[in-house]
């Protein structure tokens, strides 16, 4: 094998390493997969205006998320069940995030506790949480992720329901019996069990409270003091509510492409959520940012950082520890150069104008026939 160059290559490698099963979980999207392609395909459709002749001899890529500072505007997006691509699975992630000085965000369903992701080291850390029907089990969970230092939850709003992903009903998916949630283990609660579907669709449709609604992030701040992001905002008028009922913070996410197929791409969502939050609350991005290019377009889109998801569970797969710090890197350097080539030298400095996208050109109509 060559050596590796880019995040992308990474895909390959997994896929020839683990488990169909395993591979499938982690690559699918929703049903057709369009918006999965598309949330790629659609950060093509924005191009650079670069600046020449500054003085690009000094990048600064450091910036500040929630009050904290980190090396870089690029972050780990929460994903399921690690252990089943690494054996150290969650704690390797940790372990990589803490070495690049950037946030990891912990989820729900990872195969380590948050106690235990927390014994790894020193780092800044978000907890994703869903949330279970049984309310105790929430409150007690997000108490678990406050005491052991984690310092904002992201709140997934985006899964009431699972996502229709047909290669998981195929398969069977289910949690290979070895592993288990870590965060609900000893809980009297229902497991993922093999069921005549996906497991996990099954699993969401028994625990997940598909009540949800803004009344209940009214209470979530009511028991903790962490900040709260609202993962999975798609709209201006979503963006608004948020606000209004106190998030902290918004990530533009549609779920890696896996739970409502036909929602535009993440980059595309990004500009009227920006606009919508006026500044009240930083707006971040998931969603197939996989070069350091992409991380450059939802800044100038207004993105205050991104997170990256798949890219993780690839690397970990690949080669555990030392495959996620590398992603991390490759993703630095090619933001650090893109930076340099566009005559950007700290985070502030990249603007809307230094990129062209698409429909900010309105199409040139067919010649009127005579
Ligand atoms: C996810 N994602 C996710 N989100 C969440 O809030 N809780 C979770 O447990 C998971 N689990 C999960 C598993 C897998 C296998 C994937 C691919 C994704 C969604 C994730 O946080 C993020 O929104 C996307 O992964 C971002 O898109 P990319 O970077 O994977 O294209």
């Amino acid at each position: 094998m060559g050596e590796i160059t880019n995040v992308t290559e990474y895909q390959a490698i997994a896929k020839q390493k683990l488990p169909k099963m395993v591979y499938d979980y982690y690559a699918s999207g929703a049903e057709d997969e369009w918006t999965l392609a598309e949330n790629r395909n659609a950060f093509s459709r924005i191009l650079f205006r670069p600046r020449i002749l500054i003085d690009v001899s000094r990048i600064d890529m450091t910036t500040t998320i929630l009050g904290f500072k980190i090396s870089m505007p690029i972050m780990i997006a929460p994903t399921a069940m690690q252990k089943m691509a690494h054996p150290e699975g969650e704690y390797a992630t940790a372990r990589a995030a803490s070495a690049a000085g950037t946030i990891m965000t912990l989820s729900s369903w990872a195969t380590s506790s948050v106690e235990e992701v927390a014994s790894t080291g020193p780092g800044i850390r978000f907890f994703q949480l869903y949330v279970y029907r049984d309310r105790n089990v929430v409150a007690q969970l997000v108490r678990r992720a406050e005491r052991a230092g984690f310092k904002a939850i992201a709140l997934t709003v985006d899964t009431p329901r699972l996502g229709r992903r047909e290669a998981d009903i195929k398969n069977r998916f289910t949690l290979p019996p070895f592993l288990t949630l870590k965060n609900f283990e000893g809980l009297d609660l229902g497991k993922m069990d093999k069921a005549d579907d996906s497991g996990l669709a099954s699993y969401v449709a028994g625990q997940i409270d598909r009540t949800l609604s803004w009344k209940d992030v009214k209470w979530l701040q009511t028991i903790t003091s962490m900040p709260i992001l609202v993962k999975g905002v798609l709209t201006a008028e979503d963006a608004r509510i948020a606000v209004q009922n106190g998030a902290a913070g918004i990530i533009v996410s549609n779920h890696g492409a896996r739970q409502l197929d036909y929602v535009p791409a993440t980059i595309m969502a990004l500009e009227e959520v920006v606009k919508a939050a006026q500044g009240r609350v930083p707006v971040f991005l998931d969603g197939g940012v996989r070069r350091g290019t992409d991380v450059f377009k939802a800044l100038a889109l207004g993105a205050s950082g991104i997170f990256i998801g798949r890219p993780v569970l690839f690397s970990l797969a690949a080669e555990g520890e030392a495959g996620v710090r590398k992603v991390l890197q490759m993703l630095r350097e090619e933001f650090e150069l893109t930076m340099a080539l566009s005559g950007c030298r700290s985070l502030s400095e990249i603007t809307r104008n230094h990129i062209v996208t698409d429909w900010d050109v309105p199409r040139l109509l067919p010649p009127a026939r005579l």
